[in-house]
């Protein structure tokens, strides 16, 4: 049942903001700034004894697990860091008894993510999972875990289950955080941004007229560019793995840093920008990326918290805390994918070569 819309994708995009209460509801803790987290398995004296994370997870997942590992350096402050499920599983990695494995996966049954977790069990590993599919393969796998409660997803590429994978994640940050170092202010500081996502995201949702017609704007491009610095740089990432899924325009995302090391040959107006540019300690740095673009007549695109001079157009996004910003930076994507592909006559539910499982190797 679409409940009124064309798509899934449509209807899922719609119903984040209700996802993303799900997955807050029953857990924020106020009288100690943290949260509960009933499933983990991990008890304080555990969590204290985490000398690193591996994030393991496929396609968006994998994206969503770049977000995740961020937040658990920066609340936290625990190296952490992200990798294809796939490629770890084939590294023969070292498997260190001091790192907590976390497997990320929508729908729990991706083989790819689920041998991981069975090679690093063999191991003597802990694994936990961020899991949106209860009492899926890999839930059952996992020592424990958080589920991301983002309600079925029928569309085979991946919206609303990415934004609450994120937001699972910051959870677990702020909850591993709270056990180490991170201050009650600061604890405070991450469950006010959290409890303000939703009313953000109904915001955003509204402004789809105006995204609708910048996609038409664009949908003429033979490639599209993303770019994005540091915490923006996975939600480039997430962008163009949308944007390529379901209008299949060839998209590249890069860190904003590294355009001159390369893709910047490829600018020209056939080849528009996107450009994440969040009001953060990056922002004159974002700025001077999206002047080079400019200087080699590029498009630009920009998801921002204010007005972009450099660029053709902006998509304004409310500010939340510096750490939860990438969360409301993809929303607007979401659409801007969403419409690309419906301009293009594409089906949307069902890209062409694609499955909403991939339960092969
Ligand atoms: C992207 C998409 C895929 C999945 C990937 C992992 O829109 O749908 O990239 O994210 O196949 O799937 P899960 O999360 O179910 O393990």
């Amino acid at each position: 049942d679409m409940g009124g819309h064309d798509t899934y994708m449509h209807k899922e995009i719609s119903e984040q903001a209700d996802a993303v209460d799900r997955v807050l509801r029953g857990r924020i803790d106020e009288k100690f700034s943290t949260v509960h987290l009933g499933g983990l398995n991990l008890d304080a004296r555990e969590a204290r004894g985490i000398r690193r994370v591996k994030i393991l997870g496929c396609g968006t997942s994998y994206h969503a697990g770049m977000i995740g590992a961020s937040l658990i350096e920066g609340l936290a402050r625990i190296p952490a860091d992200s990798e294809p499920a796939s490629e770890f599983r084939y590294r023969n990695p070292v498997v260190d008894p001091d790192t907590l494995y976390i497997a990320v996966s929508q729908s729990g049954e991706t083989y790819d993510v689920l041998a991981a977790v069975q090679e690093l069990k063999r191991k003597g590993a802990r694994v936990l999972g961020v899991v949106n599919v209860v009492g899926s393969a890999i839930a059952r796998e996992a020592d424990g875990g958080v589920y991301v409660h983002a309600g079925p997803e029928v569309c085979v590429v991946s919206t609303k289950c990415f934004t609450n994978t994120v937001v699972a994640f910051a959870l677990l940050a702020l909850h591993l955080g709270r056990i180490r170092d991170l201050s009650v202010a600061d604890g405070k500081r991450i469950i006010e941004g959290l409890r303000k996502l939703p009313g953000q995201i109904q915001e955003i949702l509204a402004a789809e007229e105006d995204i609708k017609k910048l996609a038409a704007e664009y949908a003429d491009a033979k490639s599209m560019m993303f770019i994005g610095r540091v915490r923006g740089y996975p939600v480039a990432l997430e962008a163009s793995l949308k944007l390529k899924e379901i209008s299949y325009i060839h998209a590249e995302a890069y860190p904003a840093s590294e355009l001159k090391h390369g893709p910047l040959a490829l600018i020209e107006p056939a080849m528009p920008t996107v450009a994440i540019v969040p009001n953060d300690s990056l922002l004159e740095k974002n700025r001077a990326a999206m002047e080079e673009i400019k200087a080699r007549s590029g498009r630009i695109l920009a998801v921002a918290h204010q007005e972009q001079e450099k660029a053709d157009h902006t998509i304004l996004v409310p500010k939340n805390e510096d750490e939860l910003d990438p969360i409301l930076m993809g929303i607007p994507l979401q659409l801007l994918a969403y419409h690309t592909a419906l301009a293009l006559g594409r089906d949307i539910d069902k890209p062409r070569n694609l499955a909403k499982s991939v339960t092969v190797e």
